[in-house]
């Protein structure tokens, strides 16, 4: 009788560790997504592949500045940014112009920044 008791007792304890865990860890292990913000992603990207033209004065034949947060909303909601960027390699009016296009997975966080709410 004892011994069941206290074999009760260590399971229920065992039980109680097992199931508090750092929430954190959990989250990232089970790769949560983070929320794409322009900030922590899009600025980056545009700034890597497209300021060369899209620059606060645009060059090189380019007519819009994709230099702040607005510009980029802007040229999605006006100028199909995001059509552009999805064209094939080599498409006539594919962007980065005459360049090579961006990664599959930079251009889904793209439309998914899109798709959230255009975050800043
Ligand atoms: C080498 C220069 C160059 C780079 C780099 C470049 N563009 Fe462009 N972009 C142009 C030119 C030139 C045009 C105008 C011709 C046209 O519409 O195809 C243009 C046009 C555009 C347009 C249509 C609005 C407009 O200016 O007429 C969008 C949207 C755009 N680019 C987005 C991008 C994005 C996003 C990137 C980066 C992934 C990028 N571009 C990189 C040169 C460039």
């Amino acid at each position: 009788m004892k011994l069941q008791k206290s074999l009760i007792f260590f399971m229920t304890l065992f039980l109680l560790v097992s199931c508090t865990n750092d929430s954190d860890s959990d989250l990232n292990d089970n790769q949560v997504p983070v929320s794409i913000t322009y900030t922590n992603s899009i600025k980056s990207i545009i700034d890597a592949n497209c300021i060369s033209c899209h620059g606060t004065s645009p060059t090189n034949g380019a007519s819009i500045s994709l230099k702040t947060y607005q510009n980029v909303k802007d040229a999605e909601l006006n100028f199909g940014l995001i059509l552009r960027i999805s064209k094939a390699q080599g498409a006539a009016g594919m962007m980065p112009n005459g360049g090579t296009r961006l990664p599959q997975s930079k251009i889904d966080e793209v439309i998914n920044w899109k798709n959230n709410g255009f975050k800043e």
